[in-house]
């Protein structure tokens, strides 16, 4: 198997980036944007209203910025929704589908992922496409016939290694402290690029990065980033912390 494509490492500020909490992140996004270029691609999604403030400070630098969700139509009447063509004007490269939290707190389903998929590419974002299990259905046995229906009914069909990426979150280790054993991301990332290959054929799948999140931290980051068909990191709560990120990118300094 080879991946051809650089690992990310995505920060998801999530709802989080008031004006007093900011320095400490602004500074680090300065310091990413400056500093020596590591052997991943580093982004950061902050909340909607920092986009366009943030995609200035990185701009000219390999730091890119993303949003953490989108309609899936272009404009229209859709009171506090967001297209993906307004998170492009604003500067982000990419946008988040599909989060559990959206999965979740808006019922978003499949069907509507997909679709909002399908709207970043067509505004020339890429989508980082999220799926994962639920504590639940983990303990059911049932993780590989989640994360095989979430694919087939969240990945368009033409998707491609260049206009999208995959992130496996478990449900139960987002923002948890848990994270599943070697064993057991090994097995769900193995799975995740089979099915993407029988979806979308060898090539593209083989080029598609998949990442993990739930719980990185610097900790754990090297070994996490270490194994099989793990082509970075979907960080929460350790993006909002300056060393802690910084920490976890340190996977892909030596
Ligand atoms: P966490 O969140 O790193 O705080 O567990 C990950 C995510 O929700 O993307």
């Amino acid at each position: 198997m080879t991946v051809t494509a650089r690992p990310l490492v995505a920060g998801n500020w999530k709802m989080n980036g008031l004006r007093a909490s900011l320095p400490e992140a602004l500074s680090l996004v300065e310091r990413l944007a400056s500093g020596p270029a590591p052997a991943c691609e580093i982004m950061i999604c902050p909340p909607a209203t920092l986009v366009s403030r943030l995609a200035e400070k990185v701009s000219g630098t390999p730091v890119r910025i993303g949003g953490q969700d989108c309609h899936a139509d272009a404009t229209g009447a859709h009171t506090g929704d967001v297209s993906a063509e307004m998170l492009a004007d604003a500067g982000a490269s990419a946008v988040i589908v599909g989060h559990s939290e959206r999965r979740t707190d808006h019922g978003e389903t499949d069907e509507q992922v997909n679709a909002k998929a399908r709207a970043a590419w067509r505004a020339g974002l890429v989508a980082i496409l999220c799926i994962g299990e639920t504590e639940a259905e983990r303990r059911g046995g049932k993780t590989l016939d989640v994360l095989s229906s979430q694919i087939a009914g969240s990945v368009p069909s033409g998707a491609t290694a260049a206009n999208s990426v995959i992130a496996y979150e478990p449900v139960w280790a987002i923002g948890s402290g848990l994270t599943p054993s070697v064993k057991d991301v090994a097995e769900a990332h193995a799975h995740i690029r089979a099915k993407l290959g029988a979806a979308l054929g060898k090539k593209e799948a083989e080029a598609m990065r998949i990442l993990y999140g739930g719980s990185v931290k610097p900790g754990n980051a090297a070994e996490l980033m270490g194994i099989a068909n793990v082509n970075g990191a979907l960080v929460g709560g350790a993006s909002l912390k300056a060393t802690d990120f910084d920490g976890i990118i340190n996977a892909y300094r030596r």
